[in-house]
Order: C-alpha cells, then sequence, then structure tokens
C-alpha cells in the first residue's frame, strides 16, 4: 500500500510538473533565471529619443552614403548582375554596341571628370599587366605572364566599346573577368580611357 501512494504522489507531481500551471495568469513579472539582453537601452525605428539632440530616433546616412534603390533604375555602384540591356552587357542582341551608353549620362561639363575616373581605374585595375600606358609591358609581364594583349595593337584597337567592355567584364583568355570587382559605371570609364589612349598614339 504504502508503494501505491509514493507512485501516487509522484505521477501526480510529474502531470504538474508537465502540465504545470498553463494557461493560468498572473500580473507579477515572471521569474528570469537568465535575464540576457531582455531590458538595453536601445532605440527603436522611427520613435524619438533624448539622447540625441534634435530629438529624432533616427539618423540621417552620413555624407556620402550610396543608395541602393533610384528613381530611374540606373543605380550609382552597380555589378550588372542578371541586368539586360547595352549599359549592362555592352550588346545590342547578338553584337557589340559602338557608342557610350545614354545611362551614363555624359555632357560636355561630366566628360572630363569620367575620363580621368577611368585613367584612375585604369591605374588601379588594369596597368599591372598592361602597363600604364596599355603597352602589355605591365610589372606582372616581367613575372612570367606572357601574351598580356597591348592595348594600342589589332584586335584591342579594332574593337568596338561594347566589345572592351565585354572583356573588362568577362576576362579573355589569360585574363581574368573583372565584372565582379568594377562597377559597370566605372567599366565604361576605362573603356573611354582606353579609347583615349589608342587615340593618343595615332
Ligand atoms: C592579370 C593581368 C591582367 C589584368 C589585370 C588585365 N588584363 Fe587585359 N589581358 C591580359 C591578358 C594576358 C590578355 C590576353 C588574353 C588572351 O587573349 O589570351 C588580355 C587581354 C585584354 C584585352 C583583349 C585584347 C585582345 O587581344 O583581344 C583587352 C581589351 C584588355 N585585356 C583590357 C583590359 C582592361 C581594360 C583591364 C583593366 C580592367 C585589364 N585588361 C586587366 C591580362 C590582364
Amino acid at each position: 500500500m504504502k508503494y501505491f501512494f509514493l507512485a501516487y504522489a509522484l505521477i501526480a507531481v510529474l502531470f504538474i510538473g508537465l502540465n504545470g500551471f498553463r494557461g493560468d495568469k498572473s500580473s507579477k513579472p515572471p521569474i528570469r533565471l537568465f535575464p540576457d539582453m531582455d531590458e538595453q537601452d536601445k532605440v527603436k525605428g522611427q520613435r524619438p529619443s533624448d539622447f540625441f539632440r534634435d530629438g529624432f530616433g533616427s539618423r540621417k546616412p552620413v555624407a556620402g552614403t550610396i543608395p541602393h534603390s533610384s528613381d530611374d533604375g540606373v543605380f550609382p555602384v552597380e555589378f550588372g548582375e542578371g541586368r539586360e540591356g547595352y549599359y549592362y552587357t555592352g550588346r545590342f542582341g547578338d553584337f557589340y554596341g559602338k557608342g557610350m551608353p545614354e545611362e551614363l549620362q555624359l555632357t560636355e561639363d561630366n566628360a572630363e571628370a569620367f575620363l580621368r575616373r577611368g585613367e584612375e581605374r585604369f591605374g588601379i585595375y588594369c596597368a599591372v599587366c598592361h602597363g600604364e600606358s596599355g603597352n602589355g609591358k605591365g610589372t606582372i609581364s616581367n613575372y612570367g605572364l606572357a601574351g598580356i594583349a597591348n592595348l594600342y595593337d589589332y584586335p584591342a584597337e579594332s574593337y568596338p566599346n561594347g566589345r572592351l567592355y565585354d572583356v573588362i567584364s568577362h576576362g579573355k583568355g589569360n585574363m581574368s573577368g573583372y565584372g565582379y570587382n568594377i562597377p559597370v559605371r566605372d567599366r565604361w570609364a576605362i573603356v573611354a580611357y582606353v579609347r583615349a589612349l589608342q587615340a593618343s598614339k595615332k
């Protein structure tokens, strides 16, 4: 009999232990063994805050922040992944295009800055191999990479702009593509600069 009561009590304790006082309401704060980060100083989105002098909890983006959306769908920094159109691919259908895409919005006023940008980017990404002047005799040519193209010569010189853009984006032969490193606009700036280099030779 003694064991029966013991077992009975044990089952009762187990039952309450498992199902507990579920559903019961209490106005007392719960017992927290590990408070973790339940309470902390923070600002909730779109709420005011005394912490900042202007009383706004939300801050304006710092100067120079690059937007990740735009009204006309052309982003200042964009790598063209999965996008269509001449600006992103250098092609019209199956053919490479010749001119500069209108998305660049080149004018007489900004063309020089665009070219300077291209010069700077060329110096960063291309000159190690192709040389500052584009003659294919950059530093790397002294360390065994043979066949670096001379950009003044055939065929580079005969390429339409769209094809130059495509080589920068996807590479060619021993040259790997720079599509993941150089944003679309900068690739076009490099194209413009390579064209200027080639013109300087004539
Ligand atoms: C790591 C060295 C390296 C870098 C960096 C490099 N290239 Fe090249 N590039 C090559 C080599 C090598 C070739 C020849 C590829 C082939 O035909 O096998 C080449 C080919 C080319 C061609 C094609 C010429 C032809 O003969 O068809 C163009 C245009 C070109 N590069 C432009 C650029 C531009 C612009 C950049 C900078 C964004 C650049 N390259 C960066 C090594 C490089």
